[in-house]
């Protein structure tokens, strides 16, 4: 592999102690998909090296999205519209809508089907600037369709340039044929996911982590509790969605669980912030899916952030309450209404997220030995990116040392 030079960095982000560092007029050589070394202008050689001239602007780590449903079937435009019209989300998933129709639409489709479905959503990620991307299972809610749905992120996984973090979410609703007028129902739809879905999941290593809709009206804490710590005797790492809508416990649950990150906590409590503090569990924050619903009622982030800890920020990607590839635009809604600085917003989707992912080590910074992955933007600086909202700031993407997206608009 070439050795690559990108000379004329205005502004470079990268990771310091746990938080970003700007730096200014520097330059990056690239060797073996990794970053050899951080330089002042002009300190390293053109010679026998491939140059990129980045003219001054931007330059940052690969963006990660550490949350997104994207293994789905069909969309879900007619629920939003429903919400302008003033139904909830609740409601409509009450009606059959929500998750249940798109479980529906994945069951008809194929592995193949799906593979083809998602691949045009993970170059738009690319280009937007994503270069990892955690994908969740959870629209299948049976053995064949959980695990189709995973073997599709596996092939995907290895036939384009995003990072895929497959994680199990076949708790992520209960399915149509498990909600009859039987209580046991429940029982034999949970029995189901920790003796059969999660060790198929992990005997073929589809999985990295198990997640969770921990909700009213979805799973308690204490049915939580019995999967994820099945999860976790299987060798998963644990997630959450904790207190999207009430604040039921899902936090204190993700620290006993000692879960890598609970997710959403929009409705979180006081004593939930110090249990994440406590237990080092990062939270994932979904400003877009708040958005996207229609509310007003926004994740404390800064309370959060005052507790001392980092919250990752994610689009959620999903065809029914975030419907969006760009974590360019989930930044101006993490400063406009998590009140994240534009720095700290960027923290989010590099350093918190590969924390958040379990990848510290690898991604979501630019340090010497990390993987090259690298946007390089059409702006001066990293305010421009959450300002200049609604576009594509994306100039070049570099994955593990290759250009992979370059703009041409
Ligand atoms: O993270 N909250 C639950 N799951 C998804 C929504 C999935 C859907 O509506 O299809 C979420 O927002
Ligand atoms: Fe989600």
């Amino acid at each position: 592999m070439n050795k690559i030079l990108i000379k004329n960095i205005g502004e470079l982000l990268t990771g310091r102690n746990g938080s970003l560092e700007i730096l200014h007029d520097k330059e990056l050589l690239l060797s073996e998909g990794k970053i050899e070394s951080v330089g002042k202008a002009d300190e390293f050689s053109e010679e026998g090296r491939e140059v990129i001239d980045a003219g001054n602007s931007l330059v940052t780590p690969g963006l990660i999205d550490p949350h997104t449903h994207l293994v789905f079937f069909g969309t879900r435009e007619d629920e939003f519209e429903m919400r302008i019209k003033g139904a909830s989300y609740m409601e409509i998933a009450n009606a059959g809508g929500g998750i249940r129709k798109s479980v529906k639409m994945l069951r008809e489709a194929s592995e193949d089907d799906l593979v083809k479905h998602s691949l045009p959503y993970l170059e738009s990620m690319l280009n937007h600037g994503t270069t990892t991307v955690e994908v969740k299972s959870g629209y299948g809610l049976s053995l064949k369709d959980e695990l189709k749905s995973l073997r599709a992120l596996k092939r995907l996984n290895e036939m384009q340039k995003v990072d895929l973090v497959p994680t199990f979410l076949g708790a992520h609703e209960f399915p149509d044929e498990y909600r009859g007028a039987h209580s046991t129902d429940r029982e034999k739809y949970i029995d189901l996911i920790i003796n059969e879905m999660i060790p198929a999941v992990v005997e073929e290593g589809l999985a990295e982590f198990c997640d969770i809709f921990t909700e009213e009206g979805v799973f308690t804490v204490a049915e939580s509790e019995r999967i994820l710590t099945a999860a976790a005797d299987a060798g998963l790492g644990l997630k959450l969605h904790a207190e999207e809508f009430e604040p039921i416990g899902g936090a204190e649950l993700a620290a006993k669980v000692n879960a890598v990150s609970a997710d959403h906590l929009v409705a979180v409590s006081d004593e939930g912030i110090r249990s994440l503090k406590e237990a080092d569990v990062t939270p994932v924050l979904l400003p877009g899916t708040t958005f996207f619903l229609g509310s007003d009622r926004y994740a404390p982030a800064r309370k959060m952030i005052d507790a001392g800890l980092r919250p990752a920020v994610a689009t959620d990607f999903n065809p029914g309450s975030s419907m969006t590839e760009s974590l360019q635009i989930i930044l101006t809604i993490a400063c406009l209404k998590l009140k994240l600085t534009p720095l700290e917003a960027f923290e989010a989707v590099t350093l918190n997220a590969a924390k958040a992912l379990n990848r510290s080590n690898s991604i979501g910074s630019l340090e010497p030995g990390m993987k090259s992955d690298i946007v390089i933007w059409n702006a001066d600086n990293h305010k421009q990116i959450p300002y200049h909202y609604g576009v594509n700031n994306v100039r070049m993407v570099i994955k593990g040392g290759e250009m992979v997206f370059s703009f041409s608009g």
